[in-house]
């Protein structure tokens, strides 16, 4: 029976096409209901009346966070965001993807973590990846923004291929990470959940724990909306391929696309981001890794860039990213 195999390389096909697309445009947005679970902090989490909006606070008593009902291997996705204002030393907001509560000595994980700041400093957003475990080399961006982020929404997304993840800022694309034959299992290639959490990570998180979360100034509220999940869930148990959301995929498939993941025009974008606003880079962490981990390229003007900020801080155990959250998975209905 031929039509197993060619089914499955047609799957393939298929997703490396659709999710090869970094328009994220007139993608369906979930409603809380559709898309998410509840995750802890109980009333911490609320969600309003439109049903899409939904509002996560960091109090004395506890953080909050929801996450994605269903895995997904591969596809985009997003959320608009909009930070809390003032002093928010020591506040986490992590919008990222797991697989840690199935696969706790090899997980993967893909992370844009925002830190809170002083009164007048800015937000400092952070993205970082793990793959199968390598939790023992974290790969680290740490980047300013062009906008202060609690004034706003603003849309982060992340756009998760086989061969390469592009994280976004709006419609500005901010690090891209091609998957090398050298990273081996480093890059993330089970299927995850989406998270979304907020926290107190006063040990590590402003200036290596100098600046702590105040209580004075709690509830810090982050608002969550226009939630876009749009991949291939999976099942939990047999992880196969369940369900395809491939709608919105269909004009920009071409081939320049897939082999690059962005076009020209996006990736002088990105350039120009990171010439603006990287402040951190792994790569030039010498402290860190006294040789580079194998995929990085060093430029000379990027390393000179980055001499001029202060060394970053890494709180332990991060990726728990607050609170140890184990879900029971039940197998999901079959259709
Ligand atoms: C992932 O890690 C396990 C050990 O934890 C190893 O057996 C496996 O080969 C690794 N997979 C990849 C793709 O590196």
């Amino acid at each position: 029976m031929m039509g197993y195999r060619l089914g499955f390389l047609m799957v393939l096909s298929v997703l490396v096409l659709a999710y090869a697309t970094p328009k994220n445009h007139n993608l369906p947005v979930l409603s809380f209901d559709e898309g998410y679970s509840h995750l802890f902090g109980d009333d911490n989490l609320m969600i309003l009346k439109d049903g899409k909006t939904v509002h996560t606070s960091l109090s004395e008593r506890s953080g909050a966070g929801f996450v994605s009902q269903d895995l997904y291997l591969h596809g985009f996705f997003s959320a608009s965001i909009k930070l809390p204002a003032d002093y928010t030393a020591g506040v986490v907001v992590a919008f990222y993807m797991s697989n840690g509560d199935m696969f706790q000595t090899n997980h993967d994980e893909l992370d844009f973590e925002f830190l809170g700041n002083i009164r007048g400093k800015e937000w400092r957003i952070q993205t970082n990846i793990y793959g199968n475990g390598s939790t023992s080399i974290g790969r680290e961006e740490r980047y300013g923004l062009w906008f202060d982020p609690s004034e706003d929404f603003h849309q982060y997304s992340v756009q998760w291929t086989e061969n390469f993840i592009i994280f976004y800022v709006d419609d500005v694309p901010i690090r891209e990470i091609k998957r090398t034959e050298s990273m081996g299992g480093d890059f993330p290639s089970k299927p995850m959940s989406l998270y979304a959490t907020i926290w107190d990570g006063s040990t590590w998180a402003t200036n290596g724990g100098k600046y702590k979360v105040n209580y004075k100034y709690a509830p810090y509220v982050a608002e969550f909306s226009d939630l876009i999940l749009h991949g291939c869930a999976v099942d939990p148990i047999e992880l196969s391929t369940k369900k395809c959301d491939t709608t919105g995929a269909g004009d920009s498939l071409n081939a320049f696309n897939i082999q690059t993941g962005i076009t020209l025009e996006e990736r002088s974008k990105m350039l120009h981001f990171r010439k603006q606003h990287l402040q951190y880079s792994y790569c030039y962490d010498r402290v860190r890794y006294l040789t580079p981990p194998s995929e990085c390229v060093i430029e000379r003007d990027e390393a000179e860039q980055l001499r001029g900020f202060d060394p970053v801080t890494f709180g332990r155990g991060r990726h728990h990213h607050g609170k140890r959250h184990h879900r029971s998975r039940t197998k999901a209905n079959t259709l």
